[in-house]
């Protein structure tokens, strides 16, 4: 159903309105909490603040941007360009029209295809994002690919990609990896809905991530002509605050602060049909980014899904979570920091009973799952290492030492939060 239209007016501005068919239909509900139901258009900022993020950002997204002469900021002509498919469940027609399952297949993504994105990323990703009209966002490198009984697919037409493909950057060694251990350590430590991860070994090189996308769903009797997998709707918290600048993502300014955490409660209990769960879902997820050494938890990588029907919604499982702390070159800033302190180091006992507060958590709940991760990280870790070595024959276990050794600090005082 044509739900709206994005237009790129000659002065720059970008605007989004819902079409009034849309509006006035029983089933219509906000494509995003930035964009109330409503008749007239939006102002450009509340339009970027809900699709920028859908764009690829890095080198990719400069890239594409140059190659469709799209400004810096604007959304509308890569949306216009790439837009069988998105992150969440919205897609996109630039010739006005309707969006067809019609030769949506799917092709072989082969091992040479494969290689050649692990050993030059951007390139590759470039390629494939231009081919098959997809956008993803993110910094790092990727493709939608679909997981087939022969192996590795790529989406044709309006197909929808069942998994998301990472390749790291040399200047990260062993990326990929790492976010496989700390992913596979995140559903052992308890976040049995995490993204299930494999990597896919290639010689000489990193090997690349698949991670199964928690935004689609396999429904086997679906009406004739639609295919089995099913796109679900998220909007990561930039979009759900209302924040289009990107640099945003991270909590700004490095003072003593509170940081997103509040606001991110706030939005919980106005949007999430599991309010109370949804809160210390994310307690847990902001005490497991510190457990691990993930500074990168930005507004971008805590998300809200929404039900098969559009009606419920809630947060996201836990995805793209890596220990930037063994890489010198990054920051130790979290996007989200924890109680009232930011810089990974500085974080005390006394900042978890906080954030249990800003989250409207109770302490003695939070507390026993902050001791159970604590407990678990370690162990866990290793044994997914050793899971990782005899799955798929990457060595896992030196890097699982070094990542096991970067979180003991932070285990102890976590344990001593938790006493
Ligand atoms: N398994 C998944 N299922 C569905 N969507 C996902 C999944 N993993 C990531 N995404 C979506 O894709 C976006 C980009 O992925 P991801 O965060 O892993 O990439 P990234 O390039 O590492 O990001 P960053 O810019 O944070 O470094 C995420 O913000 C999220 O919305
Ligand atoms: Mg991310």
């Amino acid at each position: 159903m044509l739900v709206g239209t994005l237009s790129l007016l000659a002065d720059g501005s970008e605007v989004f309105a819902y079409d009034k068919s849309y509006v006035a239909s029983k089933i219509a509900v906000p494509i995003y909490p930035v964009l109330p139901l409503q008749l007239e258009g939006f102002t450009t900022q509340q339009t970027r603040a809900a699709f920028a993020s859908l764009g690829p950002e890095g080198p990719v997204g400069h890239d594409i941007r140059t190659a469709l002469r799209a400004g810096r900021d604007a959304v509308t002509p890569v949306l216009a360009r790439l837009n069988h498919e998105t992150i969440g469940a919205l897609t996109f027609t630039d010739d006005g029209r309707r969006p067809s399952y019609e030769g949506a297949g799917v092709t072989p993504l082969d091992t040479d295809t494969l290689a050649s994105f692990a050993r030059n990323p951007e390139r590759a990703a470039f390629e494939e994002l231009m081919r098959s009209r997809l956008s993803l966002n993110g910094a790092v490198s990727k493709i939608g690919a679909i997981r087939t009984e022969e192996g590795w697919g790529r989406p044709q037409e309006l197909m929808p990609s069942t998994h998301i493909l990472k390749a790291g950057t040399p200047a990260f060694p062993h990326q990929m990896l790492n976010e496989a251990l700390c992913m596979r350590c995140a559903v052992a430590c308890g976040f049995d809905d995490a993204a299930q991860t494999d990597l896919i070994p290639i010689d000489g090189c990193d090997p690349i991530l698949a991670s199964q996308r928690f935004d689609r769903m396999t429904v086997k009797e679906r009406p004739a002509g639609l295919p089995e997998t099913m796109r679900l709707h998220q909007a990561d918290f930039c979009q759900t605050l209302g924040i289009s600048v990107d640099a945003l993502k991270y909590t700004p300014s490095d003072e003593l602060i509170e940081g997103y955490t509040a606001s991110v409660a706030a939005a919980i209990s106005r949007e999430s049909s599991e309010r109370y769960g949804d809160r210390s879902y994310v307690f847990d997820m902001l005490a497991f980014d510190y457990l691990v050494g993930n500074c990168d938890n930005h507004l971008k990588n805590l998300s809200l899904t929404w039900s098969p029907d559009w009606t419920r919604k809630a947060i996201s499982p836990p995805y793209d979570i890596t220990c930037t702390t063994v890489y010198a070159d990054l920051s130790r800033e979290m996007g989200m920091g924890i109680g009232r302190h930011r810089a990974i180091d500085a974080v005390e006992p006394a900042d978890f009973p906080l954030m249990a507060e800003q989250l409207g958590v109770g302490w003695r709940q939070a507390r026993d799952s902050l001791s159970q991760m604590a407990e678990a990280v370690a162990p866990s870790m290793m044994d997914c290492a050793h899971e990782l070595e005899m799955e798929c024959g990457v060595k896992a276990i030196e890097l699982a030492e070094h990542l096991v050794g970067d979180c003991r600090g932070r285990v102890e005082v976590a344990l001593k939060a938790s006493m």
